[in-house]
């Protein structure tokens, strides 16, 4: 089977409450051949690894979000670190990073529990699922600190422009493009899509977040991935079925599925 893979979803989201089950386990029949789904709190990772645990198309990402550390602790990034270290449907640490349009006045504390999953991920040998906004330059400055490198990984949502990207490209980060690429507006996403190379560019939906256009701020799927796969062939002016199938090669190549 020739499917997409979605590499950002939050399933275990209330947003699903009423038709989770069916909705996940459609998606294979409407051509979605992979998911990993993120977790952002101590209560979703929980909820990732049992999703995990009921579809063998669905893998894990285990991390705390930058606005959700308020009452993290040591025993939650133990936890995490000995959860994805032994469980193999765990294939990434994330989403975590720094979030300044929520917060401003926690930059210490978002700095430091960034850095200690950084370090998580490399003790596991997995992946970081890297989530900034409007925090360029701090987001890069610690990354590089921290040798981020070492982990490699996804700058999810991208939401910079190529400059930025190419930072990240240098350093042999993926670029993650979902819905708001669509958007009339987005002129950075564009530029973002037509400067980074199909080998480097990871397809999400960041669902229930972020529905591509005609579905703008309705509750995304994973179903609405075609959408977001035309608009990068279009602007790129290739085929959309070189972009889903190279995309799925770069996400198994990232989490480390074969
Ligand atoms: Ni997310």
């Amino acid at each position: 089977m020739n499917g997409i893979f979605e590499s950002h979803a939050h399933y275990e989201d209330e947003a699903f409450d009423n038709d989770r089950e069916a909705l996940i386990a459609s998606l294979p029949s409407n051509g979605i051949e992979y998911v990993v789904n993120v977790g952002s709190t101590a209560r979703t990772c929980r909820l990732t690894v049992e999703l995990t645990k009921k579809y063998g198309f669905l893998y894990g990402a285990l991390g705390i979000h930058p606005s959700e550390i308020k009452d993290i602790g040591d025993a939650d990034m133990d936890w995490i670190e000995s959860e994805t270290d032994a469980n193999p449907k765990i294939v990434a640490v994330g989403e975590i990073g720094l979030d300044y349009h929520w917060d401003k006045d926690n930059k210490a504390r978002q700095k430091e529990f960034f850095a200690r999953q950084i370090d998580i991920a490399r003790r596991v040998s997995k992946p970081i699922i890297v989530h900034s906004r409007e925090a360029a330059l701090d987001t890069w400055e610690l990354m590089k600190s921290e040798r981020a490198e070492d982990c490699g990984g996804v700058v999810h949502c991208f939401s910079y422009g190529k400059e930025e990207a190419a930072k990240y490209l240098d350093m042999g980060f993926y670029i993650g493009i979902g819905g708001a690429s669509t958007f009339k507006n987005a002129v950075r996403p564009r530029e973002v899509i037509t400067y980074v190379p199909l080998e480097r560019i990871l397809l999400e939906t960041d669902c229930p977040y972020l529905a591509p256009v005609p579905y703008r701020g309705k509750r995304n799927s994973s179903l609405n991935l075609p959408l977001i796969a035309e608009n990068i062939a279009a602007v790129k002016g290739i085929d959309v079925k070189t972009v889903c199938e190279v995309t799925k090669e770069n996400a198994k190549r990232m989490y480390g599925i074969v």
